[in-house]
């Protein structure tokens, strides 16, 4: 990744992560990690866990994990306490563990979309809500990851945009609330981001992935370190007047409206 951000910049600071053992969150806990930050990780599957623990460690970063599952309240909260206890407040909350699988709303049980939007959105709310007591004030940066599903529509896909449109509301509701104890509170919506669990459940191949990137205004899939440098920039000082704002890291695919990403529901299911 090129970098614009100095060594050191999260040194002595605390960073913690639902969802945080794969994909685009453990991608910035990496980064973070670099940056000087003790990360600490959530995620339900313990060798994932401890996976992603011991890489960012092997690269000489500062890092634990706790396992739970984000729709247990007592669980999330005690996860978050111990790492208060331990590394002391808590700077940076990263709100991103998320559920997908695509289907037709005909084809989704009442109990599947509950499943998805109890992760997505109950579980950004859980974390939130049990965070708060443990957070840096003033100063803790909360980022919610959504996802281009929270402002438009994609067929396959209406549990993960009515969790998002919800995770994304939530976000602008918090940032109010909360901008008066010194905590911002953004959100990040990414679009189609390469090497996540999502886009490999998702995303097509070969010529339907080329006429989908044809799609994409910056004209490629994003990577997460895209998502990473957005991330860094979010919590640094230089974004100390940016809150309740959802910020797009999408290469411009939501101004096409949906069809692109449709593209890929549609061409993988
Ligand atoms: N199609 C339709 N329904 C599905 C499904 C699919 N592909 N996968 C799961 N479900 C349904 C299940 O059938 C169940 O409903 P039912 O009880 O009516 O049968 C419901 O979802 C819950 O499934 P279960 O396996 O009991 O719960 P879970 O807590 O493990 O949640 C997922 C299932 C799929 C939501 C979750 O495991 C998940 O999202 N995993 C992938 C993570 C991921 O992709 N993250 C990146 C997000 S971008």
């Amino acid at each position: 990744m090129s970098r614009v951000f100095r060594d050191g910049l999260f040194a002595g600071k605390v960073a913690f992560f639902t969802g945080g053992t794969s994909g685009i969150a453990l991608r910035i806990a990496e980064v973070f990690a670099e940056l000087g930050a003790t990360v600490v990780l959530n995620g339900r599957k313990q060798d994932k866990l401890d996976a992603a623990v011991a890489g960012i460690a092997a690269r000489g970063g500062k890092a634990a994990g706790f396992a739970c599952d984000v729709r247990d309240y007592g669980a999330i909260a005690g996860a978050l306490a111990r790492t208060r206890e331990t590394y002391g407040p808590i700077d940076f909350l990263f709100c991103a563990a998320a559920g997908n699988f695509p289907a037709p709303v005909l084809g989704m049980s009442a109990n599947g979309f509950k499943a998805v939007v109890d992760i997505d959105l109950l579980g950004t709310f859980n974390t939130c809500r049990a965070a708060h007591e443990h957070l840096s004030k003033p100063g803790a940066v909360v980022i919610n990851i959504s996802a281009n599903h929270g402002h438009q529509a994609y067929p396959l896909q209406a549990h993960v945009c009515a969790a998002k449109a919800g995770v994304d509301l939530l976000t602008k509701t918090l940032a109010m609330e909360w901008g008066p104890h010194g905590i911002r509170v953004n959100g990040i919506a990414p679009g189609p981001i390469d090497d996540t669990e999502g886009m490999r459940r998702l995303a097509p191949t070969g010529a339907d992935r080329q006429r989908v990137i044809g799609m994409i205004p910056a004209g490629r899939m994003g990577t997460r370190d895209d998502v990473a440098q957005l991330a860094v920039f979010l919590c640094s000082d230089a974004a100390s007047f940016l809150t309740g704002a959802i910020y797009r890291c999408d290469g411009g695919q939501a101004l096409t409206g949906p069809r692109a990403l449709a593209q890929l529901e549609h061409t993988s299911s």
